[in-house]
């Protein structure tokens, strides 16, 4: 690269080029000469504007990083406050749903639709967010996790045992909460295995599945009748004060196969199930006991 200079040194700016009749910078890179064309006015009429919206933006706006914080900018604006703005917008619109909702009595939120639905929603969510690890998201349960969606209930299905179950748990150390399981038979010597064996024919016989070739299902019932009917009934239909299932319906808990129920008696059966009264506010559990109601056969 050389550059143009007159007699006495100087880069010649002035140098104009023949073709164009524009002034050139001044610099040659190979016989190349760059042209000094200006830059079109609109495009440094927007650079300007930038800069200077972006002067005015630092001192509106939280922008300049300092040691241990920032420059907050003279407006205020903060991005958690207006999340928290658009929250407390949010409260204010539900607020009056909610405050009914809590108010109100469960029969009273069932007979009036507004707020049953109202309850419907909350209680879905907020059963998605705590119940459907153990209980499935619709509610279906699986093994030992009960079956929400049925009209079968181990502790009941009106709304006032809906919610106390919810309040206070299932085994979970609350003295309020639902008591007591089911004895391990075997594992505690009470029962001798062919006794086991053949009472857990006989309780497939209940609900009329195939039994073992040979089962002896008169000392089955008699089995039965001495160790079992106080919880499950003399019938077998069960006893929600215990939490005794019926176990002459289709419906089971943990299985009809005999190997399971040969296990459960040989080691005893007590699902467990938090208390979510010290977990979750009054109102999301009325939510959600009228919500649990809706799923099945709701008594
Ligand atoms: C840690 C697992 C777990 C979670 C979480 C859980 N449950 Fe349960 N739930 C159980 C088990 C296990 C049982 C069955 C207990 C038994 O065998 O008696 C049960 C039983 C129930 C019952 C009684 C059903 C009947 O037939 O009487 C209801 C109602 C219930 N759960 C509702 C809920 C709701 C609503 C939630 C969410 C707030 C919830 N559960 C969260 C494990 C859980
Ligand atoms: C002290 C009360 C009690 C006695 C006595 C008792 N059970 Fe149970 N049984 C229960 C409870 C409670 C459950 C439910 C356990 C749970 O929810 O986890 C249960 C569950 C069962 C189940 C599982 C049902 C299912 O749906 O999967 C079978 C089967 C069963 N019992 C049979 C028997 C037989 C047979 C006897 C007598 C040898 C007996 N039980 C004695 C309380 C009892």
């Amino acid at each position: 690269m050389t550059l143009e200079t007159d007699k006495s040194g100087h880069v010649d700016h002035a140098h104009v080029d023949s073709h164009t009749g524009m002034a050139t910078t001044g610099h040659e890179w190979d016989g190349i000469r760059e042209l000094n064309t200006p830059l079109p006015r609109w495009w440094l009429t927007i650079l300007y504007m930038t800069i200077v919206w972006a002067f005015f933006y630092c001192i509106a706006y939280p922008a300049i990083p300092l040691f241990q914080t920032f420059t907050k900018g003279v407006l205020g604006w903060s991005a958690r406050g207006s999340v928290n703005e658009e929250v407390a917008e949010l409260r204010a619109q539900r607020g009056p749903m909610v405050a009914a909702l809590s108010n109100a009595s469960l029969k009273g939120i069932e007979q009036t639709p507004q707020l049953r639905n109202f309850a419907i929603a909350q209680g879905k969510a907020a059963f998605g967010d705590n119940c459907a690890p153990c209980h499935g998201a619709g509610g279906g349960g699986s093994k030992g996790f009960a079956n929400l969606n049925d009209d079968d209930w181990l502790w009941g299905g009106t709304l006032e045992q809906i919610s106390a179950t919810l309040t206070h748990g299932i085994r979970a150390g609350d003295d309020l909460g639902h008591l007591g399981a089911m004895p391990a038979f075997g594992r505690d010597g009470i029962l001798k295995a062919n006794e086991i064996s053949v009472v857990a024919d006989y309780v497939r016989s209940l609900s009329g599945l195939p039994v073992t070739t040979g089962a002896d299902l008169k000392t089955g019932a008699k089995v039965f009748a001495e160790n079992c009917a106080v919880c499950h009934a003399d019938n077998g239909k069960g006893n929600m004060e215990l939490g005794a299932p019926n176990l002459t319906d289709a419906i089971w808990l943990y299985g009809p196969e005999k190997a399971t129920i040969v296990e459960g008696l040989t080691n005893g059966r007590g699902g467990v199930m938090p208390a979510w009264a010290g977990r979750l506010d009054a109102t999301t559990i009325k939510a959600l006991t009228v919500y649990v109601h809706t799923l099945g056969g709701g008594k």
